[in-house]
């Protein structure tokens, strides 16, 4: 089964035919839609910070959205974030994917291997490849252009937006884009086995790149205008991977065939 997982401004995906689903986790209550797609697949989706975007990034539910989506039989999700760019060589409106991500956030719960024990993710290859090849071939055929190499994703805690200092340090340690959601989401995908990939959208320059002062009303802006083509790219992708994707290289939980 694969799932969508719409971030800031991707709160449905087109299309009537959808059931609505509510389950219980350990970690709390997580709500989807099914959507019954014309090939017959069923597509899993979940709005991250809800249907009314009320759940601020530092406070989102993502255990229950990752243990909730692995109980209703998700092996593979692909998502959106909204992003600001480290540069102005990815203006906003820029679709990239996700390759890597740097982790600034501070005060999360960022795992479900909370002892006793102790286990390691390896996270030395976050994103899916198959998925990444899945959605650049989507892409390619849909027309929409994707930047041309997978960007690092610099996630920090918010909802703050960052200081001018703390965006050229991002800069020159490496990373892109930076959003505030990526961690522990894809950290969680992992930790249970699901292969996982992530599409974002430039919505902004980051804080004092060319004099840029990011505002979550120009995020909401962009998104409204693009959020659509985010929506089209995930939706192909989907039809073409099917209920299943088939990749050898993602590592396994540890004690998982
Ligand atoms: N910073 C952090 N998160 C974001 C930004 C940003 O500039 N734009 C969209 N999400």
């Amino acid at each position: 089964m694969l799932a969508i997982i719409g971030g800031t401004g991707v709160y449905q995906l087109p299309g009537a035919d959808a059931e609505e689903r509510e389950l219980e986790t350990p970690y709390g209550k997580l709500g989807v839609t099914v959507r019954h797609l014309p090939s017959g697949m069923d597509l899993i989706f979940a709005a991250r910070h809800g249907t009314g975007h009320a759940v601020p990034p530092h406070r989102l539910p993502s255990r229950a959205l990752i243990w909730g989506l692995r109980e209703m039989g998700v092996t593979s999700i692909l998502s959106t974030s909204a992003v600001g760019a480290l540069t102005s060589d990815i203006p906003p409106g820029t679709l990239a994917l996700l390759g890597d991500f740097m982790d600034f956030t501070k005060s999360r719960p960022t795992t479900f291997y909370d002892g006793p024990g102790v286990t390691h993710a390896d996270v030395t290859e976050p994103y899916c490849p198959t998925l990444r090849v899945a959605l650049r071939t989507a892409a390619g055929r849909l027309g929409i252009p994707l930047y041309d190499r997978d960007v690092v994703y610099v996630c920090t805690e918010g909802p703050r937006f960052e200081t001018p200092s703390e965006i050229r340090a991002y800069r020159m340690l490496g990373g892109d884009v930076v959003g505030m959601t990526q961690v522990p989401e894809a950290v969680l995908a992992r930790e249970l086995g699901i292969h996982y990939a992530g599409v974002a959208l430039v919505t902004n320059l980051a804080a004092g790149i060319d004099g840029s002062r990011p505002s979550h009303g120009e995020v909401l802006d962009l998104m409204a205008r693009n959020g659509k083509i985010v929506s089209r790219l995930l939706l192909q992708a989907a039809e073409d991977i099917g209920e299943n994707a088939l990749c050898e290289r993602c590592p396994k939980p540890e004690g998982m065939s």
